[in-house]
């Protein structure tokens, strides 16, 4: 997968993109990032890249000329979809990274300042992303979160193959708590039951416990599933046990 990012501030990307599994995904190249900075597709003296507001109001507008001549240099004829990072966007979400990580290519567009021009967003953008309903200071950090939730779809990226998909949300759930060694830490005990060896078991009992946990956290998600029987059955006595039936 090629991912594009225009910006006015690509050293922003280095540390993120470089460390860890998005670095190691590029290093095995199943990702080739491209950082193009907007004020290089400039023409003036001053590579200016914000104006005024026309109607006046405070703050500083994104102007079209280098944002059009950097996109269209960057798509070189290609139809690849080009995102636009703004707080207006479609909220991201895990089923909105799953199908990003099917494009070949994508074109993130960072905004900044108080806006940017209508006329990009009419004829250039595409499709248009918020990471949530705040506003940060530029569409940078958007972009990066956006790569690293879509990386994690992309074959070979993560160690285990079906991690992506026992994640919280890939199954509409929470996920179920983790234990590692030492068995007994400040007088905290892992559950016997990871300790049995019985596979079975241990399915059984984390899947209740991502139950239990998306109801106590998230109740919404369950109301976006269809709950199989026997769930139906495990939240009726996680319920009691809380004394809420
Ligand atoms: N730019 C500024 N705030 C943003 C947000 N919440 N999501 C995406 N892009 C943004």
């Amino acid at each position: 997968m090629r991912i594009d990012v225009l910006t006015l501030f690509p050293e922003m990307f280095n540390g993120p993109l470089q460390t860890s599994i998005v670095g190691r995904a590029q290093t095995a190249q199943i990702i080739e990032v491209h950082l193009w900075d907007i004020r290089d597709f400039t023409e003036d003296k001053h590579r200016q890249v914000d104006d005024y507001p026309f109607g006046g109001g405070a703050g500083m507008v994104m102007k079209p000329e280098p944002v059009f001549a950097a996109v269209r240099h960057v798509l070189g004829g290609d139809d690849a979809p080009v995102v636009l990072m703004t707080p207006q966007g479609e909220t991201f979400d895990h089923a909105l990274a799953e199908e990003l990580s099917q494009e070949d290519r994508l074109i993130l567009l960072c905004g900044h300042y108080e806006g940017i021009d209508e006329r990009i967003r009419q004829s250039l953008v595409t499709r248009e992303i918020s990471i949530g309903d705040y506003v940060l200071t530029g569409g940078e950090l958007p972009a990066m979160v956006v790569i690293d939730a879509v990386v994690r779809f992309l074959p070979g990226v993560l160690g285990e193959a079906s991690a992506v998909h026992t994640d919280s949300f890939a199954q509409g759930l929470l996920e179920y708590p983790h234990y590692t060694r030492p068995r007994v830490y400040e007088d905290m005990e892992v559950p016997e039951v990871l300790l049995s060896g019985d596979h079975q078991r241990i399915a059984d009992w984390r899947h209740c416990e991502a139950l239990r946990r998306t109801l106590l956290r998230r109740p919404d998600l369950l109301d976006k599933l269809a709950l199989a029987p026997r769930d139906i059955e495990i939240l009726k006595a996680i319920r009691a046990e809380l004394g809420q039936s």
